[in-house]
């Protein structure tokens, strides 16, 4: 415990509070870290028996805008085109700007995204409504395989635009991505200091999504208004070993030139 907090009286503090003190980083607590790699974590999911799996096509990363031009244009985008689908070789870009390996060394698949010790805690799942070539329904994306995993068939998009707190761009959107951590990857490390990395880990996921979908003229939102226990349960996870922590709407918008509330 922090020497300056011993003692205190966290009756009057949040749970807020008291994390970001008790996960401090002081060098008394570094001196007593070691690891257990007889115990590491499998550092990749895959499902024993999903509908079927989806080889993603190669993705097209080159031409576009440039770097320059997508930061300073990137908005969050709410106001969709719901008719207009997306080719299976755009969410393929996105999905490798998200999360795509880049570099492997040894059994480290070093991504398009920093993550906190390359332990890489972040998986991203979708809600696809309306992409060429993919049913509706709930699918897991691998980036070991760069490929997807079905899930779960039939249009969610209303039960999750309820269980983002209503929020309707969720029903017009292409598709949502759909973040959840896997969270003994990263406390197998940092203890419950992991709480802070994989939030950041997945800022960074959801930041090289924004600049992609921008780059490829799609609207992309950040969500962070959830019911947790309802997306849990809609997409098959546990919300306790593993548990969503931030969502993206991605739609063709129908409003590039303002600000779209
Ligand atoms: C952590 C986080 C959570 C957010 N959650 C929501 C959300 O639930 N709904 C929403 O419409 N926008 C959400 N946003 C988008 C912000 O409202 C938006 O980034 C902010 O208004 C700045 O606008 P800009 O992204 O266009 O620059 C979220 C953004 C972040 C970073």
């Amino acid at each position: 415990m922090n020497r300056k907090w011993k003692n205190s009286n966290y009756g009057a503090l949040g749970v807020g509070d008291i994390f970001q003190q008790e996960t401090k980083y002081t060098p008394e607590k570094l001196r007593e870290h070691s690891l257990d790699w007889s115990h590491r974590p499998p550092p990749f999911k895959n499902h024993e028996s999903p509908i079927s799996k989806i080889a993603l096509p190669e993705p097209e990363i080159t031409g576009g805008p440039n770097l320059w031009t997508v930061l300073n244009t990137r908005r969050s985008r709410r106001t969709y085109d719901a008719q207009r689908p997306i080719r299976l070789e755009t969410l393929s870009v996105l999905l490798w700007a998200n999360q795509g390996v880049t570099a492997i060394y040894g059994d480290t698949y070093f991504r398009t995204a920093p993550s906190a010790g390359g332990l890489y805690p972040v998986e991203t799942h979708l809600n696809i409504r309306l992409v060429e070539g993919l049913e509706p329904g709930i699918y897991h994306f691998r980036p070991q395989a760069f490929d997807l995993e079905f899930l779960k068939k039939g249009d969610y998009s209303r039960e999750l635009a309820e269980a983002a707190l209503g929020q309707l761009m969720v029903m017009n959107a292409q598709l949502t991505f759909i973040w959840t951590a896997i969270l003994g990857r990263s406390k197998w490390k940092y203890g419950q200091r992991a709480y802070r990395y994989v939030y950041l880990d997945a800022g960074h996921i959801a930041q090289n999504l924004y600049l992609a979908g921008e780059a490829v003229g799609l609207g992309v939102c950040a969500i962070g208004a959830l019911f947790d226990e309802e997306v849990n349960r809609l997409i098959g996870v546990d919300g306790i070993s593993e548990t969503v922590i931030y969502m993206a709407s991605v739609g063709w918008p129908k409003n590039r030139t303002g600000l779209d509330l």
